[in-house]
């Protein structure tokens, strides 16, 4: 089958973990005889270095015209002054928008093998398997007003938390739905307690879970969740919340893992057959950041690139055997104690390129032409089933 990807790599590691993903697609393509054509596009803070924008409209309109995005990362300390009208930032929240992406799916998985470099005990480890459904088009990310302004001397600024009801009946169910193939346990995080928009999403879940009365519906305080996060991590299974809740949240599951750089995430617009069905792409990104320290060093960890690149066959797809070929190519090396530097205790660590190496051998046995996604981005298409 044919697909079409549109592929932001971005700034710091976005390009290095981002090559990886199209090693191992190249690997999923000779294997099954599928044909990925890619459209490179510029996000972040090179698109500002470039076009002035942080993306631009084109860029914009051929991701709508892709069957799915792949994106890396955006930021970095040379576009960060706070003064500044232009922010990398501002090229992920436009495409979150203009693609309605409001469903933003992050797995936190705890792998036995890693339990060794996470800041947890390993008691606190086991059977840890959850997911956060963060809602990602409104909340206080995108509420106005936005702005600030001086008054007298006074410097003043205000962001609004604000939700209409439908936002938030969506994402609920996207919730719902994802607990009743699982273990049928949704936690719904708010501030119920100080806020008006967190007491309107408690009501919605509560309307909403009379459509699932096989799934339990527990309301937890976002505060009181970070700390279960960390001391009961395995009582969770789906959690779903506000916007900022869920990017402060996430990143806290993701770190008792070992390592921020083996979790990917999916943002969707719809799921067929649940959610309205619309023909906006989904977008497929690493949770982890641009990660300036370690870019250009060949030391970051690609895995959470390869997973959201399996979550994209699965999701966007429907390649699912493809994906869980992928899935258990990182298990097994996993297990075999193969480390990226993040993950390793010693200095015996593969590169970036070295993991994308050995996770595409697994996957097919066949040598690989180099694809350097930093040389080809611009207007070019390029095709990977070069044989
Ligand atoms: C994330 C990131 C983004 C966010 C940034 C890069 C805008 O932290 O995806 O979690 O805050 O949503
Ligand atoms: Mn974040």
């Amino acid at each position: 089958m044919n697909f079409k990807i549109a592929l932001l790599s971005g700034d710091g590691i976005g390009p290095e973990v981002t090559e990886e993903s199209l090693k191992i697609l190249d690997a999923v393509s000779k294997k099954y005889g599928h044909k990925f054509e890619f459209d490179y596009q510029d996000v972040g803070g090179i698109s500002i270095d470039k076009h002035n924008t942080a993306i631009t409209e084109e860029a914009l309109s051929k991701c709508l015209e892709s069957q799915a995005v792949l994106f890396g990362s955006v930021g970095g300390p040379k576009w960060d002054d706070p003064n500044s009208d232009v922010r990398p930032e501002d090229g992920i929240l436009k495409l979150r928008k203009e693609l309605d992406l409001f469903a933003n799916i992050r797995p936190a998985k705890v792998y036995p093998a890693l339990s060794n470099s996470s800041p947890l005990k390993k008691e606190i480890l086991e059977n840890v398997d959850f997911i956060i459904i963060r809602e990602l088009t409104s909340g206080l990310y995108f509420g106005e007003p936005k702005k600030r302004w001086v008054e007298g001397n006074k410097r003043y600024a205000v962001d609004t938390l604000k939700y209409d009801e439908d936002e938030v009946r969506r994402v609920v169910k996207v919730g719902f739905e994802m607990a009743r193939k699982r273990e049928k346990k949704l936690h719904s995080l708010d501030k119920m307690n100080v806020m008006a928009s967190s007491r309107l999403w408690r009501e919605i879940a509560e309307e909403v879970s009379k459509d699932y009365p096989d799934v339990e519906l527990i309301h937890m305080l976002a505060d009181n969740a970070a700390m279960q996060i960390i001391t009961n991590p395995s009582d969770f299974d789906v959690l779903v919340t506000e916007n900022t809740f869920g990017d402060i949240l996430s990143d806290e599951a993701a770190v008792i893992g070992g390592s921020m750089g083996m979790l990917p995430s999916a943002s969707l617009s719809s799921i067929p057959g649940i959610i309205e069905d619309n023909s906006k792409p989904a977008l497929y990104e690493p949770i982890h950041g641009s990660a300036p320290d370690i870019a250009g060093k060949g030391i970051a960890n690609p895995i959470a690139s390869i997973l959201s690149t399996s979550m994209m066959l699965k999701w966007s797809f429907g390649l699912d055997q493809e994906a869980e070929e992928i899935e258990n190519a990182v298990n097994t090396l996993i297990e075999k104690g193969v480390r990226t530097k993040d993950l390793s205790e010693n200095d015996n660590f593969l590169t970036t390129n070295q993991m994308g190496d050995e996770i595409y051998k697994l996957i097919k046995s066949v040598s690989y032409t180099h694809l350097r996604a930093h040389e080809t981005r611009g207007n070019l298409v390029c095709r990977l089933l070069l044989e």
